[in-house]
């Protein structure tokens, strides 16, 4: 159920972070939450996609909130240390690999991300179906391979959760098989056909 892998659908995760840092960039407290995070893949490649597009003091003001309901209960230790083997990095651009990451010379095969990218991340244990967001006022919220483990209701309500915790014109992104539910399309506006990234409408 935790599968993921870094750089994971880059196609929607580069639209987001192309629309996001023009409108985010100004702000002294940027923040983004990944529900849903698995072992932390994917708030790590978020991170770092940040950290390529923004200057160096508006990537600063970023703060990744990174949430699941971990039943393996050992993604806050693998996150918060940042180390992950060279098998789950494979699929890393080469000259964001050498950027980024470093070989731990007590641990053969093992690498861990930089610092700067590490303390953007912060995990907590939390269950989308307890419907108690992890995070409030959000620039982007990115909830992907998750919402199919729940039945159609669930959904809703999760994602009616997330337009409360989105700030306003907060995006929200989906993986390519997910869809907006009829009844919440008022509450949403795709921002591009061909991925599932929304912009919230209206404010809470
Ligand atoms: C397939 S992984 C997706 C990881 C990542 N978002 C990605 O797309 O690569 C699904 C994740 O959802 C988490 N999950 C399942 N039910 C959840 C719930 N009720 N609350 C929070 N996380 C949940 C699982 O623990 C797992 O880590």
């Amino acid at each position: 159920m935790a599968f993921t892998f870094f750089f994971r659908d880059l196609y929607t995760l580069e639209i987001a972070v192309n629309k996001l840092v023009p409108i985010i960039s100004g702000r002294s407290r940027i923040k983004i939450w990944d529900a849903g995070c698995a072992n932390g893949p994917e708030p790590y490649t978020l991170a770092i996609l940040l950290a390529e597009h923004m200057g160096k003091f508006a990537f600063k003001n970023v703060q990744i909130t990174a949430s699941d309901i971990d039943e393996s209960q050992n993604f806050g230790t693998i996150i918060h240390d940042g180390i992950y083997s060279d098998e789950e990095l494979k699929r890393i651009p080469p000259e964001i690999f050498a950027k980024y990451f470093s070989p731990l010379q007590e641990r053969p095969g093992y690498f861990i991300i930089d610092e700067l990218i590490r303390e953007k991340v912060r995990y907590i244990k939390s269950d989308l179906l307890s419907y108690q967001p992890a995070e409030t006022n959000c620039s982007f919220i990115l909830c992907k391979n998750v919402l199919l483990h729940f039945q159609y209701p669930e959904r809703v309500e999760v994602l009616k959760m997330f337009h409360k915790s989105l700030a306003d014109g907060g995006l929200l992104a989906m993986e390519q098989t997910q869809k907006m539910p009829d009844e919440l399309q008022h509450m949403f506006n795709r921002v591009v056909p061909d991925a599932q990234l929304y912009e919230k409408i209206g404010g809470n």
